[in-house]
């Protein structure tokens, strides 16, 4: 499938087939005024099939959110028509408020106002668990255990 190049802006590749959609979403892509693609189930060599999002317009990015749900991922930072950085993503150590803790006897259920933090605890399975309660939840594939 062939897909227009992009002027000025970034094209997020590499992403795991099936959660293009989801970052198309959180970066709430379907209300903005210049063009975006979201392509799905791309064949990539080294992925099997990848999804791929450009975007012809420069945004901010929470990158570290970004790697939260993917950490795969590469962000090309196109310039004039051409790749001027590619942007290597990586699993926060940290995240505050992007997931909710789901165990009802955590303090976040009873009390209001309390900010829902994640730590990294095992890198390799993407795992990460809640500083209060240590429910755990694992990155990859974005579920709790
Ligand atoms: N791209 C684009 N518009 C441009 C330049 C590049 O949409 N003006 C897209 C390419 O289609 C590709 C991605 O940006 O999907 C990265 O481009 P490039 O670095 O040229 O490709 P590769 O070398 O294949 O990237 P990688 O090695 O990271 O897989
Ligand atoms: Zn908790």
């Amino acid at each position: 499938m062939n897909v227009q190049k992009i002027r000025d802006g970034l094209v997020i590749d590499h992403i795991r087939a099936g959660t293009g959609l989801r970052i198309f979403n959180w970066l709430k892509l379907d209300r903005v005024p210049f063009s975006v693609a979201l392509i799905m189930n791309v064949l990539s060599d080294q992925m099997g099939k990848k999804d791929i999002i450009k975007i012809d317009n420069v945004i901010d990015i929470d990158y570290s959110v970004l790697g939260f749900i993917d950490p795969n991922i590469t962000v090309n930072v196109v310039e004039d028509e051409h790749v001027s950085r590619k942007i290597s993503l990586s699993l926060p150590e940290q995240v505050e408020n992007v997931i909710h803790c789901r165990n009802p006897r955590c303090i976040t259920s009873s009390e209001s106002g309390i900010p829902h933090v994640f730590h990294l605890v095992d890198k390799k399975r993407a795992e990460y668990a809640c500083i209060y309660c240590d429910e755990l939840y694992r990155a990859g594939i974005g579920e709790f255990l």
